[in-house]
């Protein structure tokens, strides 16, 4: 076969459409390093602005989950049941998850990623945890799932080697926001994983990489037909992002916040959105008579979460890492907050060390954006609304600036007019 990328990058550039040749060669020439990643980030950027069809999807699917191994959880004694969402602002609802799924019956193999662009990653979050590992074998892998029932851990080398290039190179050339690229992504993960039965959890708004409600659906779609035709139970739940989940957002915060919610308190809308999705799983995994709400009050959901975290070397009582350094960011008039932006709190969360400016780049484990306020509640002039937290207070005034139009106060007598939206805004099976 006569191939060579930069006819691939043309064809796409072109707005023409992919062969089945040209993506299975593309796929396995840039995970083999024949494929340099400018190119591959240019035919990245191709895809963005050019889309790719159905066909075209499931191919390019098939090839990353091609580009490695296939695990098998057919021999566990449980069903397994996982959970992926496309990536948010304070998206902690892992966490507390997997192990409340887990303390229902079923087994949970939770492989996730880091942060992608302003969005936090599991990975980054589970590690401010001390002791804790995110590398594990796959026979350290099967241990943790027969012993514990819930294990969260960082994809293995050889599982879909394609997309983990791929995907820390989309991270930081402007091309994570494409429906092909992102359902590709998530989907050769998840299949090549072996999970029986997924759950999506597909964020809409200003934090999420789908903005509006359609491109959501059709994200949604995308990914129920692939996981559907390759004989995973697939079904995703559409859920609001345009606030950030909860009430904080960086790496230990998180952590602290799930522990919260473990421990039967934490906010609101993490709880709910929690157990949404943990009936979602149970129900695909055929487990009906379990409720999760029960399994959380009576504490075996904190259980589990303890074992989980101690089997890969954390110390669930450890104290979390804390920023050496705060700054409060305060109301600046008396009203009712209309709107707390999720993708403003999320790029300064970032931009304060939570996430990554460079594949290589570390976190600040401490670093992020604590909320004390939500939207549609009642601030007075100079009360406190959010704490900033990093290590390197140069860089509270770029974190600030990322906030100037993300908080909106508004006059008191206008209280009646703020709509509260429900988190769980549509399902998709
Ligand atoms: N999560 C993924 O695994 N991949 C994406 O592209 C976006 C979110």
């Amino acid at each position: 076969m006569d191939m060579d990328a930069l006819s691939v990058i043309r064809t796409k550039r072109d707005q023409g459409r992919l062969s089945d040749e040209q993506i299975d060669w593309v796929i396995d020439a840039y995970t083999r390093g024949v494929v340099a990643d400018e190119q591959m980030s240019a035919l990245a950027m191709a895809i963005l602005l050019n889309g790719m069809d159905r066909a075209e999807i499931a191919r390019w699917t098939a090839a990353m989950i091609a580009s490695g191994e296939r695990m098998d959880f057919s021999l566990l004694p449980r069903p397994t049941a996982d959970k992926h969402s496309t990536g948010g602002v304070g998206d902690k609802i892992t966490l507390p998850l997997a192990p409340l799924v887990a303390a229902c019956g079923a087994a949970v193999p939770q492989l996730s990623g880091r942060g992608l662009g302003h969005t936090g990653g599991t990975l980054d979050k589970l590690e401010s945890i001390p002791g804790w590992r995110a590398q594990l074998s796959n026979d350290e892998m099967m241990r943790v799932l027969r012993g514990v029932g819930a294990v969260v851990c960082a994809a293995g080398e050889g599982l879909a080697p394609a997309d983990k290039k791929l995907y820390a190179l989309r991270d930081v050339t402007g091309t994570v926001e494409a429906i092909p690229l992102i359902a590709s992504s998530i989907m050769s993960k998840k299949i090549a994983e072996g999970t029986g039965a997924l759950v999506l959890d597909v964020k809409v708004g200003s934090g999420a990489f789908m903005k509006n409600l359609d491109d959501a659906r059709e994200l949604a779609r995308t990914m129920v037909g692939l996981g559907t035709d390759h004989g995973v139970k697939t079904v995703a739940l559409l859920t609001g992002m345009s606030t950030p989940l909860g009430l904080t957002a960086g790496n230990a915060l998180e952590v602290r916040e799930a522990v919260e919610v473990l421990a039967g308190g934490g906010p609101a809308d993490v709880v709910e959105l929690m157990l949404a999705l943990a009936r979602e799983m149970l129900d695909a995994a055929g487990l009906t008579d379990t409720d999760p709400a029960k399994a959380l009050a009576g504490g075996s959901a904190m259980d589990v979460w303890r074992r989980m975290i101690a089997a890969q070397g954390g110390d669930p009582d450890a104290p979390l890492p804390v920023a050496r350094e705060q700054h409060t960011v305060t109301a600046s008039a008396s009203g009712v907050l209309r709107e707390l932006d999720a993708y403003a709190v999320g790029v300064a969360a970032w931009r304060l060390g939570a996430g990554r400016a460079r594949k290589e780049d570390s976190v600040q484990p401490g670093a992020g954006v604590e909320l004390h306020t939500r939207p549609g509640e009642m601030v007075a002039k100079g009360q406190p609304l959010l704490t900033l937290h990093t290590d390197t207070p140069e860089r509270f005034a770029y974190a600030l600036q990322a906030l100037e139009s993300g908080i909106t106060i508004a006059p008191r007598d206008m209280v009646s007019v703020y709509e509260a939206h429900p988190i769980v805004l549509d399902r998709i099976a």
